[in-house]
């Protein structure tokens, strides 16, 4: 396993990070509490002590599953929960307001069955709360030692200049990345540079499409996002271009007695040498499959292989635009 100091702060985690958006277990195609538990307990003897959720995850199941797969290793690992997404009354709205992290935090520390959490992050910007309250809200939970650091996701560049004032609070900033997403790359270095925050990518296997697993006629049961044009990696030209990514992962992976989902996690690792992926895993095969990714290297004609055809698909499409306009 290979591991890796968040800036700006004292936790040392593995640089592979569980993410926990299937174990939701909602919207991603059947699914099996104790295939999550199985995998978390295989992470864990592997090495692994970082794991990704959020309190809208399955509507705050994902807390509650990866709270039972810890069980009494809490103490081991580093948990790196979200807030802000507020569903209720049938609607769906981003507050970052005090009031509501306050509520949201006892929410999220109840269902992980925990006392404090590592890291709480501001999972997209409001644009309603003023910044200083947010980050004055944060600081006062960390005095209280509800939280011991917080962190950032899906910044876009135009709200950047309302964090930077903060820099050196924030420890993680996420965005999307993958072979099979490039357009917030730009995003995810800024951050780094300006505010000093360790990279996380989101969505680091294109929602499954660089496992190799999927061809041109997939398709998803009525209960997988997947099936939704949104999921712009699963339809059209977009899908066939990711299938022209998955032909290169697949002779690198021959080359390495790995699978396509660790090749492509291993990109990650290597175009951005401080960059944490967060995979999201359905199981304990899943889980061994992709840590295969870890404590090797591409060559760099490979890595360029796989930035060049990565890079062929990455124009301005109407379905990005979809996509973008969805959050
Ligand atoms: N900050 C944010 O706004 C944000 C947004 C989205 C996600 N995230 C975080 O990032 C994590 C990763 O993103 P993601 O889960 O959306 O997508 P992902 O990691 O790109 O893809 C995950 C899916 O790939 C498939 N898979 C994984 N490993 C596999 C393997 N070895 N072999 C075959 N299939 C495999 C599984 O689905 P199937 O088996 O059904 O194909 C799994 O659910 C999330 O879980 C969440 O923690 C954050």
């Amino acid at each position: 396993m290979e591991y890796l100091r968040l800036n700006n702060s004292d936790l040392t985690v593995s640089r592979f990070c569980m993410g926990g958006c299937p174990m939701g277990g909602f919207d991603w195609g059947e699914t099996n509490q104790q295939d999550f538990i199985r995998a978390i307990h295989t992470a864990l003897a592997e090495g692994v002590t970082f794991f990704d959720t959020a309190d809208t995850y399955g509507l705050g199941q994902s807390e509650r599953t990866l709270a039972k797969g810890l069980g009494n290793h809490r103490k081991d690992v580093v948990i790196q929960t979200k807030f802000g997404v507020r569903v209720g009354n049938g609607k769906t709205i981003i507050d970052n307001s005090p009031t509501w992290i306050r509520e949201a935090l006892d929410r999220s520390l109840k269902r992980l069955n925990t006392d404090y959490i590592d890291l709480y992050v501001v999972h997209y910007w409001d644009k309603v709360t003023p910044p200083e309250e947010i980050v004055a809200e944060l600081e006062r939970q960390k005095a209280a030692g509800k939280i011991r650091y917080f962190g950032l996701s899906n910044v876009r560049t135009s709200e950047l200049p309302q964090c930077v004032p903060y820099k050196g609070q924030f420890v993680t900033a996420q965005h999307e990345f993958s072979l099979c997403c490039r357009r917030r790359e730009g995003e995810l270095r800024q951050m780094e540079e300006e505010m000093d925050t360790t990279p996380m990518t989101w969505g680091s296997l294109g929602q499954g499409v660089l496992t190799g697993k999927y061809n041109e006629n997939v398709s998803f049961p009525e209960n997988d996002r997947r099936r939704r044009e949104v999921y712009i990696n699963f339809h059209g030209e977009k899908l066939r271009q990711n299938l022209r990514i998955v032909e290169t992962l697949k002779k690198i992976a021959a080359n390495h007695n790995v699978s396509c989902a660790a090749v492509a996690i291993r990109f990650i690792m290597d175009y951005l040498p401080t960059a944490i992926p967060i995979t999201g895993i359905k199981s304990a095969e899943q889980m061994k499959d992709n840590l295969k990714s870890m404590d090797w290297h591409l060559s760099p004609e490979e890595l360029c292989l796989l930035n060049n055809v990565s890079l062929e698909g990455e124009q301005e499409s109407e379905e990005n635009i979809l996509w973008q306009k969805a959050f």
